[in-house]
């Protein structure tokens, strides 16, 4: 028997303000059909003025603890993926602990932009296999609306705002790729491409929150490369193929990305869960926003072979794959 970390719950949390590309027509020499034919990006939510990261991760994980049957009691480590935190310290995580009234446990945050919520699977499901934990609270959660510059046309139009929750449980399973549950990961990083995708401020450097900026043509380039690759890696490391895949759930930052990797995968789009058009990217959030818009639009089901996968400032990259 293995041990493995198997998702029994699943929520999300958009803000309310929902922001159509045409909106930007009125500030920036841009266009919806420009918008929608570079990226897949219709519409986004931003957060309300005084909305924080940590409220959203909050009511996320309300509706996965719902969905799962549990209250926060039953939970004993809380990680979350961001890189917009409501303040520089204390962690989201602990500020979600508090908000859902949880007075045991042990709560921390996980920095990798746009792969911070595989990177946070991977945590958390290490966290359960090692036995440190029976329940984990995983969350994206990101209000990215704040680092944006509004007069750069090449960025602000890309990002939204939300958060996605997902619990996991130890659960002995046979120890096979039929078992359900978190069944491989594979994390890379590599630093020495810092440039192409950042905010210019910082606690250390200056004082400042920052604005993000981004060499969107070479990220793209990295992307297309490195997506499939890592995808590929962790099915191998599962014991799976492309072909046992029923869905590739991956971080929505540009429809072409997600084309072209499920078209090197092998994967027709009718395999893919897409949520892009809707959300915009939302870096850390996207992955578990489009598992639980996945689930509740009865797409995902219990039992079938996920692959998530995503890239971002690091550059940071990684797959997940888990039977749900
Ligand atoms: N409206 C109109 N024109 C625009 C806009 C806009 N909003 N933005 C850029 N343009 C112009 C550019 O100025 C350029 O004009 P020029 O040819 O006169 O110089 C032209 O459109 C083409 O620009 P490109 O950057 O070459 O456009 P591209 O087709 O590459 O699409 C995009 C840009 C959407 C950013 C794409 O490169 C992309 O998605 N990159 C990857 C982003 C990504 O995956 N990020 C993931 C990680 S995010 C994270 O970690 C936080």
């Amino acid at each position: 028997m293995t041990l493995r970390a198997v998702p029994v719950g699943i929520g999300h949390y958009l803000p309310s303000r929902v922001v159509e590309n045409a909106e930007f027509e009125k500030t920036l020499d841009t266009s919806d059909e420009w918008i929608r034919s570079r990226s897949g990006i219709e519409r986004r939510h931003f957060a309300a003025e005084g909305e924080t990261t940590s409220q959203m991760a909050v009511a996320a994980s309300r509706a996965a603890l719902d969905m799962a049957g549990l209250t926060p009691a039953d939970i004993d480590a809380v990680v979350v993926a961001t890189s917009t935190p409501d303040l520089t310290f204390p962690s989201v995580a602990t500020m979600v602990q508090a908000g859902l009234g949880m007075e045991g446990g042990f709560a921390f945050d996980v920095q990798a932009v746009c792969a911070g919520f595989v990177y946070a699977l991977a945590n958390a499901n290490a966290l359960v296999v090692s036995g440190q934990a029976r329940r984990v609270l995983v969350i994206g959660a990101e209000t990215f609306s704040r680092i944006m510059d509004w007069e750069d046309r090449t960025t602000c139009v890309l990002f939204g705002d939300g958060a996605g929750a997902l619990v996991l449980e130890a659960q002995e399973q046979a120890g096979t790729a039929a078992d359900r549950g978190v069944l491989a990961t594979d994390l890379h990083s590599d630093g020495r491409f810092r440039d192409l995708l950042y905010v210019d401020g910082g606690v250390s450097a200056t004082g400042s929150a920052g604005v993000l900026k981004m060499e969107g043509r070479e990220v793209f380039r990295h992307a297309v490369e490195k997506l499939a690759e890592t995808a590929y890696a962790a099915l191998e490391k599962a014991g799976a193929t492309a072909e046992d895949v029923d869905w590739i759930v991956p971080h929505q930052a540009n429809l072409r990305i997600i084309t072209r990797t499920a078209q090197k995968m092998g994967v027709g789009m009718d395999r893919v869960v897409v949520t892009v058009q809707d959300h915009g990217n939302t870096s850390a959030a996207s992955i578990p926003l489009a598992l639980s818009v996945g689930v509740e639009r009865g797409q995902i089901k219990r039992g079938d072979l996920l692959v998530a996968e995503a890239i971002g400032g690091g550059l940071a990259w990684g797959a997940v794959v888990l039977r749900w």
